[in-house]
């Protein structure tokens, strides 16, 4: 329902430096005002009651693939669906990748998701994605920029198909610094994968049973380690998306507190899922790259999580379904890697991180709103409850548990990782700027189209 006013009364406000008792006031698109919780309600404006519930900032998922081609398959939601299952889970705000197509430019395929977020029934920002480095790239990214996309997604694997040579990881880095940029990396070593594949290969376990060895924690670490020298060296800040070892995230950490802008994103599955799962009945719903690890691993992620190392947590949502997942069953290096996860990842981090293990909920707002809006140059439009921002925000019942089916979600897929887990966390009331969007279970379109963000120069 759209309303030119709204006030959301009764409820907990929780931003990411402070929570307390507050009313909130929607004037059109934006938060006019927030209220002390005993100031009355100036007659005629709609109100929502929100006692009993908390009233954060909508998700800012930084770390989503939609209708994305890679190899061989192509995941299987636009603009519209990945949207709509955001809004479901709490987030309002998602950030997809451009990456471009076998000989299209980095360019052309930003030109091209950026027109497909008007689908969209919240807002999308968007990372560009270098594989190739040539004369005309440094001249791309300035048009990029000036597109208001500022950050630029490097592969170090998926030789053939993305991966960007430790030059062009470089040049990237370098030509971003002009432009108030940020690489985004995936680093995992390319050459020690290969190695360890083709052991598998040997060994006959080239399958999704084998996918955990032959994708090895040392593999991340060791390309964390490299494109941190070069950060390093040019000055530059770098982002590592889903970090899934303690040694990796620890190299961060330690790169940070010597002055380097280096910052790390893990997933909820490296915080809830383990490599336990490439023992069952259907490895292959669970491959991903990096892989699930080991319970310990997984323990020790969870531990720099509470600790504060880790700045952003990203769905990198990829919604294959299970057809596409069975389909080349006996070679992983061939079948889709990625999870669907888009609606799940606040519910999955509010329960095992807030619930389970006492994570402040102002830090839940941090991880999974405020800095990922701040690290895509979309703070304060985004990720936090104050007037002039965005009116995008969720209401969360905190009692309320719901017991994942993969049929009563809205991702376009017909499996979840969670199936079965009872989870807490659930959004009962998202509005996206002004309009609720959903209200206790019930689903009403937004009359405003999705918007495609335009990034500020990062810090
Ligand atoms: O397994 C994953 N993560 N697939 C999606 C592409 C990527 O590497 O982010
Ligand atoms: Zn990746
Ligand atoms: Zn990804």
């Amino acid at each position: 329902m759209a309303y030119s006013q709204l006030a959301i009364v009764g409820g907990t406000v929780v931003n990411d430096d402070w929570s307390g008792p507050a009313s909130v006031f929607v004037q059109g698109r934006r938060i006019a005002r927030l209220a002390a919780a005993t100031d009355p309600v100036p007659e005629g404006i709609p109100v929502i009651d929100a006692s009993g519930r908390l009233v954060l900032p909508g998700g800012v998922d930084p770390h989503t693939h939609i209708q994305m081609s890679l190899g061989d398959y192509t995941t299987r939601d636009g603009y519209r669906e990945a949207t709509t299952a955001a809004v479901w889970g709490g987030t309002t705000t998602v950030v997809d990748f451009a990456i471009p197509r076998p000989g299209e430019r980095p360019l052309d395929a930003v030109r091209q998701r950026q027109a497909a977020a008007t689908e969209g029934v919240c807002d999308a920002a968007l990372h560009a994605c270098v594989v190739e480095w040539d004369d005309t790239v440094p001249e791309q990214l300035r048009q990029i920029a000036a597109l208001g996309i500022r950050t630029v997604k490097l592969f170090t694997t998926y030789r053939d198909v993305v991966m960007a040579d430790p030059a062009t990881v470089v040049n990237v880095m370098r030509t971003l610094q002009e432009l108030g940029g940020m690489a985004y990396v995936h680093a995992e070593s390319n050459h020690l994968i290969e190695h360890d594949q083709q052991r598998a290969v040997e060994r006959g376990q080239i399958d999704a049973a084998g996918h955990a060895s032959s994708r090895s924690e040392l593999a991340e670490v060791t390309a964390v380690r490299e494109v941190l020298s070069a950060a390093r060296s040019l000055g530059a800040p770098v982002y590592f998306v889903h970090q899934s070892t303690p040694a990796a995230i620890d190299e961060v950490r330690r790169a940070r507190s010597e002055g380097v802008r280096a910052y790390t994103e893990t997933c909820p599955h490296y915080l809830a899922l383990d490599d336990q799962h490439y023992a069952g009945d259907s490895p292959e719903l669970f491959v991903c790259c990096p892989p699930l690890r080991s319970p310990a691993t997984v323990s020790d992620v969870v531990a720099r999580a509470l600790a504060g190392d880790v700045d952003t947590i990203g769905s990198d949502h990829c919604c294959y379904d299970r057809t596409q997942k069975w389909t080349d069953r006996s070679d992983v290096r061939v079948m889709p890697n990625g999870l669907p996860g888009v609606e799940t990842r606040l519910p999955v981090i509010f329960t095992e991180l807030v619930q389970r293990r006492g994570m402040p909920v102002e830090r839940f707002v941090a991880i999974t709103s405020a800095n990922p809006a701040r690290l895509n140059g979309i703070y304060p439009q985004k990720g936090v409850i104050a007037p002039g921002s965005d009116a995008d925000l969720i209401l969360i019942d905190p009692t309320e548990r719901r017991t994942v089916s993969a049929t009563d979600l809205h991702m376009a897929t017909d499996y979840s990782p969670y199936e079965g887990r009872e989870l807490a966390g659930w959004a009962s009331t998202v509005i996206v700027g002004g309009t609720v969007v959903l209200d206790d279970g019930v689903f009403a379109d937004n009359p405003l189209p999705g918007r495609a963000l335009v990034s500020q120069p990062l810090p």
